[in-house]
């Protein structure tokens, strides 16, 4: 049985990346809502509504576990995914990364970027206090609702997006943060970028931490793959001409053509 993961659109090939440096041996269908990017400026319920659509595709394709592979969803909507997903497992992007940056902090001052609605849901904040034993920690949130339609676009290393991150993060570099949450499965495109910024910041990839609470889960319902190579599907709901070079890029290796699917 497959891995069903999502995204709104190329973010969750980021995701994908480290599912199949973790757990070389599974079959991946990864879902992409070109059609209907960018999520992280939507409303609540219409990235539910979209969320729940996506989750019956894969019940629909009888996966045997969902990769949220967007943060937006997994801030906004996620009792919803749970709700229509019923027994099969879902692993969202935000509890792994928040435990990761909770870990990785020395001076406790933690930032956060993501989309417009991941932001102002205080999911990561909310969720990384949790860690907080010594009521220490600061965590700065900044929303970067150009970096989507940049990466979607193929502007990874554009002259035009630097001058952008460097206006969304400079006031990072003054808040002194010694670790950054990439909330945004998109961000792992522009990582160099970032980190030439922000040189001495720890840079946590949402779909790092998200991989490995996969094969901790699929290991403890024994259902971890061992005895076949990765297998991939790749379904989008509308077909833009930077997808298969961004997964190219992105990925390393030349993929197949991406299938139609709709969602409605
Ligand atoms: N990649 C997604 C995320 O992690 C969604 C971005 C968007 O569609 O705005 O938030």
């Amino acid at each position: 049985m497959a891995i069903g993961v999502f995204d709104s659109g190329v973010g969750g090939l980021s995701v994908l990346k480290q599912l199949i440096k973790y757990l070389p041996n599974e079959h991946y269908i990864y879902l992409g809502d070109t059609a209907r990017v960018p999520y992280g400026n939507k409303s609540v319920s219409t990235v539910q509504h979209y969320s729940r659509q996506a989750t019956e595709f894969f019940l629909d394709n009888d996966v045997k576990l969902i990769v949220v592979a967007c943060n937006t969803a997994s801030a906004l909507a996620i009792e919803s995914i749970q709700k229509v997903a019923k027994k099969v497992p879902v692993v969202e992007m935000i509890k792994p990364a928040s435990t990761a940056a909770s870990k990785s902090t020395k001076n406790s001052r933690i930032g956060v970027i993501g989309t417009r609605a991941t932001i102002n849901s205080e999911a990561y904040t909310k969720e990384i206090l949790k860690h907080d034993a010594f009521n220490n920690f600061k965590v700065f949130g900044i929303a970067c609702p150009l970096f989507v339609p940049l990466v979607e676009e193929g502007m990874i290393d554009n002259p035009a997006t630097m001058l952008i991150a460097n206006e969304y993060l400079n006031s990072l570099k003054q808040s002194e943060i010694d670790t950054l949450v990439l909330g945004c499965t998109h961000y792992p495109f522009l990582q160099n970028l970032i980190q030439d910024i922000l040189p001495n910041v720890k840079l946590i990839d949402t779909g790092e931490y998200a991989a490995l609470e996969v094969k901790k889960l699929l290991e403890s319902n024994g259902n971890l793959e061992t005895n076949q190579n990765y297998q991939l599907d790749f379904y989008l709901t509308d077909t833009p001409y930077t997808f298969t070079d961004l997964a190219e890029k992105m990925l390393g290796f030349k993929i197949e053509k991406p299938k139609k699917v709709d969602l409605d």
